[in-house]
């Protein structure tokens, strides 16, 4: 048994130290916490106000004419005719551009492309997703225009969903 105290100077240096170098680590920590949170909202404002929205004229007539076979086919049995809603809910009407306001058409083309039709996921091809979105945005009420919707997703990000003003 040793009776000797052990030197304490040491590791009130230690503890000195590593309090410095914490409160150093936290507050780098609290920024990038901070404006990580802080960017999306600043983004989302942004394209709110002046990005591409759906009423900008964004896919062809064409397109939806395909989109209106196919979701015949495969997407009525469940979404009823003209996808106003069945067993599945509505792709048409207010409350459904209420609940996508704010989220973008590569966000309504990914759960399409990944969820859809519910009983045979996976199974659509992109220009198939992306002719039935057509078709979703006629029915909704929003005007075809020159310009093709493609199959590009960053390009879909950018195209903002929202109701008509
Ligand atoms: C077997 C039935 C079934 C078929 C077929 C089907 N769906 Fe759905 N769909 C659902 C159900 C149930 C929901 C609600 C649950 C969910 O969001 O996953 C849904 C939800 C959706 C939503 C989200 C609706 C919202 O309000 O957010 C979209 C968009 C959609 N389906 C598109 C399609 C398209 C396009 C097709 C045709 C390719 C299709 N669905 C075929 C059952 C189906």
């Amino acid at each position: 048994m040793s009776t000797t105290p052990r030197p304490r100077n040491n590791n009130w240096l230690a503890s000195i130290i590593v309090g410095v170098l914490w409160s150093c680590a936290s507050l780098l920590i609290s920024t990038i916490v901070s404006q990580s949170r802080l960017e999306p909202v600043v983004l989302a404002a942004a394209g709110q106000s002046n990005g591409r929205s759906i009423w900008d004229g964004v896919y062809q007539d064409e397109q939806r004419r395909t989109g209106a076979q196919l979701g015949k086919s495969t997407c009525a049995q469940c979404h009823g005719d003209s996808l106003g809603g069945d067993s599945a809910p509505p792709l048409s009407g207010p409350d459904f551009l209420a609940a996508w306001t704010g989220k973008s058409l590569g966000d309504l083309y990914e759960k399409i492309q990944t969820t859809m039709p519910a009983d045979a996921p996976g199974t659509l091809k992109p220009q198939q997703s992306i002719d039935l979105l057509a078709y979703i945005l006629y029915l909704n009420e929003v005007p075809a225009s020159d310009s093709r919707l493609e199959v590009d997703r960053p390009a879909l990000n950018q195209i903002q969903i929202r109701g008509k003003r």
